[in-house]
């Protein structure tokens, strides 16, 4: 991921099926808080080949933080305070689009968000004046090409476009609410995608998502959703999503 601040390290937030980054040799671990609170788990300092990182793993480490009570807020005030202005939100994803089954990659470019509830901004309590961000392109287009080259260069199947549409959860979605995702334009739904983004566009900071699939969505298979089929989706492709991280920071 080569940033105009090439010494800046890169954020990497890990989801469903990436709470430790291997690959990444660790120089240290910091339990921080910011002024919204206190991120997922501590922030895992390393590097990833020549690019400096920091590896925060957004359920926590064990894995235990529902997709509606991370603190978004927090976890990316924290990346931030630690110098990071470029990040990557890896998540595990359903599939809507025919194309996108389980262990595809997707490198969405764009968003409709249906959470409700969350704490999805900074710009509240007592302002000087209320600000509304362009959210036009929720995703950098220069890291996403980073990352969709680096998919091409290691042959690992994905798609570079798709519509994210996030949902509350945890529950998963009914077959009817995936139909009217996909009449809305939905290609993939998840549940972490947002505030995460516009947050991160609130602090002037880079967001991309690298999207593992790892079930069709609802009423999109012939068989009802398991835990089985997401974890055997995971240990099939999130070697493929850990390729890509390492071949685009050496870019
Ligand atoms: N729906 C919402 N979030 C998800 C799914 C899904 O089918 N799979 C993984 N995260």
């Amino acid at each position: 991921m080569t940033s105009p601040e090439k010494m800046l390290p890169v954020g990497i937030i890990g989801g469903t099926g990436l709470t430790t980054l291997s690959g990444l040799q660790i120089s240290g671990e910091r339990q921080v808080r910011t002024s919204w609170g206190v991120p997922s788990a501590p922030l895992v300092e390393g590097r990833l080949g020549d690019q400096r990182v920091i590896f925060l793993a957004r359920h926590g480490n064990p894995h235990r933080i529902p997709p509606h009570q991370v603190n978004y807020r927090a976890n990316l005030r924290a990346l931030y305070d630690a110098g990071v202005r470029t990040v990557i939100g890896v998540n595990a994803v359903g599939g809507i689009h025919p194309d996108m089954g389980p262990a595809h990659v997707v490198i969405p470019d764009q968003i409709i968000d249906y959470t409700w509830g969350r704490d999805s901004t900074y710009f509240e309590g007592e302002l000087e004046s209320v600000t509304h961000i362009d959210f036009t392109w929720p995703y950098d287009e220069s890291a996403r090409q980073i990352l969709i080259d680096a998919a091409g260069a290691e042959n690992i199947p994905f798609s570079g476009f798709g519509v994210y549409g996030a949902t509350q959860g945890p529950r998963l979605e009914t077959a009817a609410e995936i139909i009217r995702m996909e009449r809305d334009g939905c290609d993939l739904v998840g549940m972490t995608g947002m505030p995460e983004a516009a947050l991160a566009a609130e602090l002037g900071m880079r967001y991309v998502c690298l999207g593992l699939v790892v079930n069709r969505a609802a009423g999109k298979s012939d068989h009802i959703i398991t835990m089985e089929e997401i974890e055997e989706a995971i240990d099939q492709g999130m070697s493929g999503v850990k390729r890509i991280l390492e071949v685009s920071m050496a870019g």
